[in-house]
């Protein structure tokens, strides 16, 4: 699919996104999401970026543990829509600034940010390098990246469950909860079709980011990358 076309799936899927995600996760989106906040060392006044925020959750999780500088950008209007009304519901909008914009052309300065994060956004755009590029070019001296994303588990047999998983109930899920099965085949094929962790390490790495490392979180499901520039 052209991936040029995924913030459309983002809007059509936007109403029911953080249902769906914990349904087809079993929960365990929370506690990924819950991770990465846990492991990035942020300060109260650590500038935060996040990047491809969608309904929000990881810039929520950073606010309502202290944060008050974090952003969230995005290039789905309606996403971010989603993402307001639970950030003011959650009395976080003093906290949170939410604006559109293209992950491949952050609309802000070099060294603007302590720490920039991606939460399973980094899969959907259509040029990883530039994505990552782009991420570092922002952040500070010292400043930390760090990108959730799906991966595929190293162990053959659980390999062979998580792609039974992917294939046939995924979209079958998507399709009965969301009115979507386009939506949620993408969500499996880009999950298939994305960079192994090594390859992901490469990119942080030719973007000029050290300190790199990765762990895997549920067999190896998801992985969460950290680089410092
Ligand atoms: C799977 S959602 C992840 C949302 C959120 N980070 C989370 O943890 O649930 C991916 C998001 O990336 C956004 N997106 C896709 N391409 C983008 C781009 N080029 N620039 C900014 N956002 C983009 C989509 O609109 C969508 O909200």
């Amino acid at each position: 699919m052209n991936k040029d076309n995924t913030p459309e799936i983002f809007s059509v899927i936007a109403k029911n996104y953080d249902f769906l995600n914990h349904l087809l996760s079993f929960n365990l989106d929370r506690a990924w999401r819950r991770r990465l906040v846990s492991l990035s060392r942020f300060r109260p006044d650590s500038r935060i970026l996040d990047v491809c925020t969608g309904t929000g959750d990881i810039a929520i999780e950073f606010a309502r543990r202290g944060a008050h500088d974090v952003t969230g950008i995005d290039l789905s209007a309606r996403m971010l829509a989603r993402a307001q009304q639970k950030i003011e519901k959650l009395n976080l909008a003093t906290k949170i600034k939410l604006k559109t914009g293209s992950a491949l052309n952050l609309p802000y300065g070099d060294m603007t940010f302590d720490l920039v994060t991606i939460g399973f956004g980094l899969r959907n755009l259509p040029d990883y390098s530039r994505g990552i590029s782009e991420m570092a070019r922002v952040l500070k001296p010292s400043g930390r990246l760090l990108i959730l994303e799906f991966s595929l588990p190293p162990d053959k047999l659980t390999y062979g469950l998580y792609s039974l998983y992917l294939k046939n109930y995924l979209p079958l899920a998507g399709r009965l909860f969301s009115g979507s099965a386009r939506a949620y085949s993408y969500l499996a094929s880009s999950i298939f079709s994305f960079l192994k962790p090594e390859e992901v390490i490469s990119l942080m790495r030719q973007s000029g980011l050290r300190n790199l490392s990765c762990l895997n979180l549920t067999a190896g499901i998801v992985t969460l990358y950290s680089g410092q520039r």
